[in-house]
């Protein structure tokens, strides 16, 4: 109740419906504490490694901690209106002014009278906003690191075919193409290599290459540079490499230089020997990153 200048009093009729509240206020901030914890408890659910069934329910606490806890605070705690005052004189008397005054100091009041609630209502909606951001980082999938620049090849390698058959100086006619791998990564994705026999007698496709292709044998990555698909087809006559999803044409005799079609680099080439007991091995693994380019490919 509030005395007001020339005699009378004021009661706001939103005190009696907003003072005595302590429980009210109480169950608001335990709901927005439970979605906290609730969103809390998601992200540890998240970095553990998940579990659907778990993560369905949390989020369910954790919404409904919020929406109870706002729908309570704006049924009970906030003051209801409408709110309807009979004008007898419209010029405005002392006391009424008072008690305007009085009305508008309270409903300042009212907002600020629960900073608790608001930085409890804010923790649990920040909260659950930076959980929301675990799957979308858990979606991008685990980080390539240096997957992408190697492959399995390395110095010594056996070739073999698809069916593990070491492959020999004698396997290929001149004209002849096979897919081969290192012995141990048999039908290996990254690994698969276009082996073709453009000679009977030693290749070079580049300076310094003189070695790297024995007895007209010469090896490509399989990968084609434009977006990926295996080159397949090779066409004797024109010594030239097919890709057969876009018609890229890659040069066999120059280093797999592209002469047609969109792949915008040769496919790297694998160095060759033949060892004492006439089985071809790898010189060393390639020399560049085998496949279609990515982000930190560089040139
Ligand atoms: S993937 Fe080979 S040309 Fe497109």
């Amino acid at each position: 109740m509030t005395k007001v200048e020339g005699g009378g009093d004021f009661t706001p009729p939103e005190v009696e419906i907003v003072e005595g509240k302590r429980g009210v206020e109480l169950f608001v901030a335990l709901a927005f504490v439970v979605s906290v914890l609730a969103s809390i408890a998601l992200a540890v659910t998240f970095v553990l490694g998940g579990q659907p069934q778990i993560e369905g329910a949390l989020l369910f606490v954790i919404l409904l901690g919020i929406g109870v806890g706002m729908v309570a605070w704006g049924k009970y705690l906030v003051p209801q209106g409408p709110y309807s005052q009979e004008r007898e004189v419209l010029k405005s008397e002392i006391a009424e002014r008072q008690a305007f005054l009085a009305s508008l100091d309270r409903g300042q009041r009212q907002i600020g009278r629960r900073p608790f609630l608001m930085k409890m209502m804010g923790a649990a909606i920040g909260v659950f906003g930076l959980v929301n951001l675990f799957p979308f980082l858990r979606s991008l999938g685990p980080q390539p690191k240096k997957a992408l620049y190697t492959t399995p090849w390395k110095k010594g390698a056996l070739l073999v075919d698809a069916n593990g058959s070491a492959v020999t100086v004698n396997t290929l006619e001149v004209g002849g193409m096979v897919t081969v791998f290192p012995s141990y990564d048999v039908g290996g994705a990254i690994s698969q290599t276009v082996l073709l026999r453009a000679a009977n007698t030693a290749i070079t496709t580049r300076p310094g290459r003189e070695t790297w292709g024995p007895q007209g044998y010469l090896a490509y990555s399989k990968l084609c540079t434009h977006a990926g698909c295996p080159v397949g087809l090779y066409q004797e006559l024109t010594q030239q490499l097919l890709c057969p999803c876009h018609q890229s044409l890659f040069d066999v005799l120059t280093g797999a230089n592209p002469v047609f079609g969109p792949a915008p680099r040769p496919l790297p080439q694998l160095p060759l020997y033949v060892d004492s007991s006439g089985y071809i091995r790898a010189q060393a693994g390639y020399d560049q990153p085998v496949g279609p380019g990515f982000w930190e490919r560089g040139a």
